[in-house]
């Protein structure tokens, strides 16, 4: 108990040191708009993980749209992830990690039932891009489009969709170890050192010419 409120104020914490945790980046790569949000995983400034979406203008709520993520990540991190319904279990998980040269980096469809490893998952695919994806001497940057993310059916039979138009809770981790096989997708993934919560308005993210800029992408 002690633990698990210390981590909750350390978080909050966390998040109360970077005054604006939210702000639209217009991407000089891709050349889309991303709503963004920054979450910290450490006290030290610095240590945390920039995690962004881009819309089509098009979508609207009860309907699958296909989302650009974008995530920039300390390189000390191993892998980290994105839970598309707010959580571990029960909604599309993204894995990323770079591979083994540390110059690529791959994007992971996953799903789990629990909290329990999470198996791949074939309801929704990622097409990583050349553009929008680097590695410097401090992070790495990866930008992926999700084909399937925007919807998805529980274990119950319920439908669940993403909100293209506001706020989504979205689940993330991260871990400091590597895959044990960084240059598969599927491989196997050690459990996060942090698994976390934020709410981002997906739709500030949101692109008029959305097909036409990732047609352009590579
Ligand atoms: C690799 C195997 C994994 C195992 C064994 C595992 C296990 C667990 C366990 C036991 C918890 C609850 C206790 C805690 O807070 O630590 C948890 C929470 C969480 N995990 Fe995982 N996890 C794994 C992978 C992942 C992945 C790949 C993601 C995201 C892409 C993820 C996202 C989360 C999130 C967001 C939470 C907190 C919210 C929640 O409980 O749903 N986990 N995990």
């Amino acid at each position: 108990m002690y633990w698990t409120v210390w981590t909750f104020l350390s978080v909050l914490m966390l998040r109360g040191a970077s005054a604006d945790n939210e702000r639209l980046f217009q991407d000089p790569d891709t050349k889309l708009s991303f709503w963004q949000s920054y979450e910290p995983y450490k006290l030290d400034n610095g240590k945390g993980i920039i995690f962004r979406t881009a819309v089509p203008e098009a979508a609207t709520s009860g309907t699958a749209f296909d989302v650009v993520m974008q995530m920039v990540v300390p390189n000390e991190v191993g892998w980290a992830g994105l839970g598309w319904g707010g959580g571990m279990p029960q909604n599309p998980l993204l894995v990323v990690f770079r591979n083994s040269n540390n110059q690529g980096v791959l994007a992971s469809s996953r799903w789990a039932n629990g909290h329990t490893t999470p198996n791949a998952y074939t309801g929704a695919t990622y097409t990583v891009y050349k553009t929008g994806t680097k590695v410097n001497s401090t992070h790495w940057q990866v930008t992926a489009k999700c084909t399937g993310c925007a919807t998805w059916t529980q274990r119950d039979g319920k439908k669940v969709y993403l909100n293209p138009k506001g706020n989504n809770r979205f689940g993330w981790a991260y871990s400091l170890k590597k895959p044990t096989n960084p240059n598969s997708a599927t491989s196997a993934i050690p459990i996060h050192d942090l698994g976390q919560y934020f709410t981002m308005d997906v739709g500030k993210g949101v692109n008029k010419d959305f097909a036409n800029l990732v047609s352009k992408l590579q």
